[in-house]
């Protein structure tokens, strides 16, 4: 007999228990769970994008190429940094689309080939679907292909953060600089503490809604993510890791620094900067000049 059609509910669900095993590698089943990612992670996926893209505002590449590209969900952000030509690695078919100055490579990138070099490569939300070792065989390539910048954009839990910062520590050791979330080389102050990620809000349709069960109009995506350079950036600038705590009288922001975290304390009384820093969230930045000049500077290591 045959087997009952699944929903589109079912195969979403099906989709979210192989990312929460660690199982993504297996691949998708057929187009409509292609289609079932594609409609159901979109709007997330973007939002984070767009977060992470906002970081290198201002700069322009050419070419760029982005592994495991799934339906290319990255193109309007690649756009907006004015990239030509993109090329996009991507082993299921059923992603493929036409997209202009798009060349589509359906293969695997484990294969033996040579990835074409390009100003800007990015992995969003596909290094960690790979063993360690593979991982770090896939970013020695990508280093080879890369002329400028590599962006890695992963999910905001510990595997994801273990996955970046396996990332980070050998981008580091192949002379890449960190233009963000850190600015600095140093070891991240997350270790062995936590994970550092982010969040972006996401409106949610009536598809996910259904799906969810829940009532709420929103949901939080959380990620994480690098921006290594081969040209070093000298942004004095520390990283906003929680959110800021605001009260009253004080404001306690917790900071990444490349003495690691800290806490910085500024009171009401210090008019300027409380009003300044009142504005500040989770995942932006405060200039470490601003914050040298506060004379309620708190020196704790968290
Ligand atoms: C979680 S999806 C992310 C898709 C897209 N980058 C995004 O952010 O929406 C990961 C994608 O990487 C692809 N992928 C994973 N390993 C791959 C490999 N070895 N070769 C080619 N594609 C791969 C998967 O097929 C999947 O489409």
């Amino acid at each position: 007999m045959e087997k009952p059609k699944k929903t589109f509910k079912e195969h979403v669900l099906a989709i979210q228990k192989r990312y929460r095993n660690l199982e993504a590698k297996e691949g998708f089943e057929n187009t409509k769970e292609l289609e079932a990612y594609t409609l159901f992670r979109t709007p997330a996926t973007e939002a984070a994008l767009k977060k992470v893209f906002s970081h290198l505002e201002g700069k322009t590449f050419k070419t760029a190429l982005e592994l495991g590209c799934g339906p290319g969900s990255s193109y309007p952000h690649l756009k907006d940094l004015f990239v030509e030509k993109i090329v996009y690695i991507e082993k299921e078919e059923g992603f493929r689309r036409e997209m202009e100055g798009v060349t589509w490579m359906t293969r695997n990138f484990l294969d033996d080939f040579l990835y074409p070099p390009s100003d800007l490569v990015l992995f969003s939300y596909s290094l960690g679907e790979l063993s360690n070792k593979e991982q770090i065989d896939t970013l020695f390539r990508a280093i080879e292909a890369t002329k400028d910048t590599i962006v890695i954009l992963e999910p905001g839990t510990m595997h994801g953060y273990e996955s970046l910062l396996r990332a980070r520590d050998f981008l580091i050791q192949n002379n890449f600089f960190i233009h963000a979330p850190c600015f600095h080389t140093k070891e991240c102050p997350k270790k062995g503490k936590g994970w550092c990620h982010f969040s972006v809000r996401v409106e949610r349709s009536r598809v996910h809604r259904q799906i969810k069960g829940g009532t709420l109009g929103y949901e939080d995506e959380k990620y994480c993510f690098v921006i290594a350079s081969k040209k070093p950036e000298n942004k004095n600038c520390f990283t906003i890791l929680d959110t800021p705590k605001v009260e009253k009288h004080r404001i306690r922001l917790n900071l990444c620094t490349p003495d690691g975290e800290k806490i910085f304390e500024c009171k009401a009384h210090n008019r300027e900067l409380f009003k300044s820093l009142k504005k500040k969230g989770w995942g932006e930045m405060v200039s470490s000049g601003i914050l040298s000049g506060v004379d309620d500077y708190k020196n704790d290591q968290v």
